[in-house]
């Protein structure tokens, strides 16, 4: 044991620690926050400015973290784009994007640039934790090298973790505390610490042989998830052509106590995670020589889900007499999951750019969403349309793409002339209601 590893470890164990926590966007500000809740100094960085002084001004800008919670803890933190204060952390954890390129190829631009930016500005001690989501080996292939290289070695000087996030953004079951923690040192010291830090901010730790394992761990659990929606979406398609209601299908196998886990159909993944990451390990299993059918199957599957939608809309304009083209079609949800406002990859967005390519005349309703974002790809100059009973009657068709909890259902069903529903909100047979 070195002695910056037993002093390390005796300050982290006592929870007299500062901890820095780089990328505050949906999975870092909550942790930051957990840092300072558990009552270490907890210092947020990013390369945004227009987040940090919302931040510093006590300001969340993500709808699902209330600013009372940085209040409520705000003589705990400091936030700042300035690299430099990592000098003053014991811990760096790092919470950046890592999304696919143009290829669909892992694109770790934004974990190499943070690596590049917390060298310079290295210290005896430091405890480096990624949390990003990533292919296995990355921790050993692309953090470990570039920081030996700055002439510390990891394990006696610096230690090296890697711990997975599994948060789940708006689901009020479970949070930063309760998930449990998966966690993975590069060596013994570095998982001794990895134990001690997540142990103050986690109620379970789950301690892994090697930042490997930790990688794969979370990968399995989305691909289960991807793979899992790809096979309901598939089976949804085969049943509605069967006439066979396929939510009561799901109810119905899943009070069996045992070997079955629901997963609902939709149309299309979003999200940062699960239409993502399947295609870091697909990458990753090339260079292995192996080729991952399931990832890409389900893939290929979930993909033509918004097509899907769009055929279910032109079937439901066509029974009416009416096209696609100059129709009026009022999206509702825009956001990837219902009571979130985050609408990365939200399938939403593909279904209303393949209706206006169409020629429809189309507009969206989210209560989380108020104006229509920059995102990259697609860009629409709209606002959130209220959903009075007067705006629902003015459109030809209602697409029900993200089924919020704050909509009236009721009122969407009394004054939609055709509502395409491709979340299972209206599982009985309404007669203006098409299930997609
Ligand atoms: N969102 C989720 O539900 C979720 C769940 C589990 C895991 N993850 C993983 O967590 C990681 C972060 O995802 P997120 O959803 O929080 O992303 P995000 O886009 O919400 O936040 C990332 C933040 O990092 C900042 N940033 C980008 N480059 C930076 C840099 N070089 N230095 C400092 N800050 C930088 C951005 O400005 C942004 O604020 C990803 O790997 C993701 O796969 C996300």
């Amino acid at each position: 044991m070195s002695d910056c590893f037993d002093k390390q470890f005796e300050k982290i164990h006592a929870g007299k620690f500062t901890a820095a926590v780089i990328g505050l966007g949906y999975i870092g500000l909550p942790l930051l926050l957990r840092f300072a809740e558990s009552g270490s100094e907890a210092l947020g960085l990013d390369v945004d400015p227009a987040k940090i002084d919302s931040l510093s001004n006590q300001k969340s800008y993500i709808k699902h973290i209330p600013s009372e919670r940085i209040s409520a803890v705000y003589d705990k933190l400091a936030f700042s784009t300035d690299f430099e204060q990592l000098q003053k952390a014991d811990v760096i954890v790092i919470c950046v994007p890592t999304p696919l390129n143009q290829y669909r190829e892992p694109d770790l631009s934004f974990v190499i640039d943070t690596v590049e930016r917390i060298l310079p500005n290295l210290r005896q001690g430091h405890v480096i934790s990624l949390e990003s989501t990533t292919y296995p080996g990355t921790t050993e292939e692309e953090l470990l090298p570039r920081i030996e290289s700055s002439g510390f070695k990891v394990g006696e000087d610096i230690f090296l973790i890697y711990s997975p996030e599994r948060e789940d953004p708006g689901n009020q079951n479970f949070s930063t505390q309760t998930i449990p923690k998966i966690v993975s040192g590069h060596s013994a010291n570095c998982l001794a610490l990895a134990q001690a830090l997540y142990d103050k901010v986690c109620d379970q730790v789950v301690p892994v042989s090697s930042t490997k394992v930790a990688e794969m761990t979370k990968l399995l659990e989305n691909i289960h998830r991807a793979v899992n929606i790809g096979l309901v979406n598939e089976l949804k398609v085969l049943a509605d052509k069967m006439g066979i209601n396929i939510y009561e299908v799901i109810d119905a196998a899943k009070t069996k106590p045992f070997g079955f886990t629901a997963f609902y159909p939709g149309p299309g993944l979003g999200g940062h995670c699960i239409p993502i990451d399947p295609f870091y390990l697909t990458w990753k299993a090339r260079e292995y020589g192996v080729h991952t059918r399931f990832i890409e199957l389900a893939g290929e599957v979930n993909n033509a889900m918004p097509d899907y939608v769009v055929e279910k809309v032109m079937l439901g304009l066509n029974q009416q007499q009416k096209s696609i083209r100059s129709s009026k079609i009022l999206v509702l949800g825009i956001a990837y999951k219902k009571n979130v406002d985050d609408m990365r990859e939200s399938p939403a967005v593909v279904i209303m750019d393949k209706l206006v390519k169409l020629g429809a005349v189309v507009d969206y309703s989210d209560p989380f969403i108020p104006v229509f974002p920059k995102i990259r790809n697609y860009y629409f100059d709209l606002d959130s349309v209220a959903l009075t009973a007067e705006n629902i009657a003015n459109y030809d068709c209602v697409v029900i793409a993200t089924d919020h909890d704050d909509f009236d259902y009721d009122l969407i069903c009394e004054h939609a002339r055709l509502i395409i529903d491709s979340r299972g909100k209206f599982k009985n047979d309404n007669e203006n209601v098409i299930n997609a």
